[in-house]
């Protein structure tokens, strides 16, 4: 990574404002049900607590579009944050208030101040300049440590960094990007990419990108069956974009062209309905009957996967092979989670559902690396420059 961190500067005795992506899921209870982001930030948080700085923290939770609304209030995140950090945690119960303004002027060094949810002010979105300049008011040093959050140009992201001259790189930004842009640039060969989730339209960026990068990609989740209908099998009442079917033809030639092993799935676990209890029967990929819908890679293709992952050095994974919320067709993405906990390789989770996926199964701490953005690596994987780390400064 080339750009600073915050290892480069002398944070002693200076406010240092860092944004974190404490957007963690909640149960109705208000339990944090996924904790990572909370766990990815604490490096940086405590080396700047060590190196005795005056923190103010601050995130988006969720996506309120009304001010202050209890519900997305960073309080369950402060309360957490303080059982980890042994009470050094305050919350303010504003962003750019007299509470926060207050809080943040009594910060003793090595204290932390966690400001409310940046989007209770719609400005925060808009990447408003007199918005990003009232935060900016927070630190002499500027942190970005929300991976999840870099692919947003929002004021907390990236606008602020045009009013703290030193802006640099947390921790979890760095290691995201070692180890994601270290396997895209220099990969240990054999190099698989495996493709999942819903939609084509949601991945062309990526496979496009990785097609230049990798030995071999396998496709499951419902984008396949518009590669299926590409290559004229029928599909059923699986999910397709017709509108993708033209561009599903062109990638594959383009996997040709450079000889990337492209694999898709053989055979699929169909259903006659969309819900967990549906009737359901295993059948060959081109040919899914009028009335099924494909739900799940069949245990063929998940053969064929686990042994392309077996051979690997690096793999990276984005998006469930079925719809894994169903116990029924979760057996193709666990599956895959399973070849990749086994696997000697350099195994990379680029969030969302399938970092959920893994979770849930029990492997995580059998990959390599869990990704703590979903859309972020995503669009890092597509080869975009994400502007949550464009804006940081550059290492001379
Ligand atoms: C995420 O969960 O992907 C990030 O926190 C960004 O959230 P957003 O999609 O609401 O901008």
């Amino acid at each position: 990574m080339n750009k600073l961190t915050v290892k480069d500067v002398d944070v002693s005795g200076k406010k240092v404002l860092v944004r974190a992506d404490f957007n963690v899921p909640q149960d109705e209870n208000g339990n944090i049900t996924d904790e990572n982001r909370i766990i990815g930030a604490l490096p940086t948080i405590k080396y700047l607590i060590e190196h005795k700085a005056k923190i103010v923290l601050c995130s988006h939770l969720g996506r309120p579009k009304n001010g202050f609304e209890p519900k997305y209030s960073l309080a369950p995140v402060a309360k957490r944050l303080n059982e980890l950090l042994d009470g050094c945690v305050t919350l303010a119960h504003d962003v750019i208030g007299e509470d926060a303004k207050a809080k943040a002027a009594a910060l003793k060094e090595g204290q932390v101040l966690l400001l409310e949810n940046v989007r209770f002010h719609k400005e925060e979105e808009k990447n408003d300049p007199a918005f990003a300049k009232e935060l900016a008011q927070f630190g002499e040093i500027y942190v970005n440590d929300a991976f999840g959050t870099a692919h947003r140009a929002h004021a907390s992201t990236a606008g602020v960094a045009d009013y703290i001259k030193t802006s640099v790189a947390g921790f979890l930004i760095s290691k995201e990007l070692d180890i994601m842009g270290g396997a895209l640039e220099e990969p240990k060969r054999p190099f698989v990419a495996i493709l999942g989730g819903a939609k084509v339209s949601d991945k062309i960026g990526v496979i496009n990108n990785l097609l230049e990068k990798v030995d071999s990609l396998l496709i499951g989740g419902a984008m396949a069956y518009t590669f299926v209908l590409a290559q004229g099998g029928k599909v059923g009442n699986s999910k397709v974009e017709l509108d993708k079917v033209d561009l599903a033809k062109e990638l594959l030639k383009k996997a040709q062209e450079r000889k990337v092993q492209l694999l898709l799935p053989v055979d699929n676990v169909v259903a006659n309905d969309f819900n967990a209890n549906a009737d359901s029967q295993v059948v060959e990929s081109m040919k899914i009957p009028d009335g099924w819908q494909g739900l799940d890679i069949g245990p063929k293709t998940a053969e064929n996967f686990a042994n392309v992952i077996k051979n690997a050095k690096t793999v990276i994974w984005n998006g469930p092979m079925g719809v894994f919320e169903f116990e029924k067709f979760a057996v193709g993405t666990k599956a895959v989670a399973q070849a990749l906990a086994k696997s000697n390789a350099i195994t990379i989770i680029g969030g969302g559902d399938s970092a959920a996926a893994v979770e849930q199964l029990g492997f995580a701490d059998k990959i390599t690396h869990i990704s703590t953005g979903g859309g972020a690596s995503l669009e890092f994987l597509e080869g975009l420059e994400l502007p949550g780390i464009a804006r940081l400064n550059d290492k001379k």
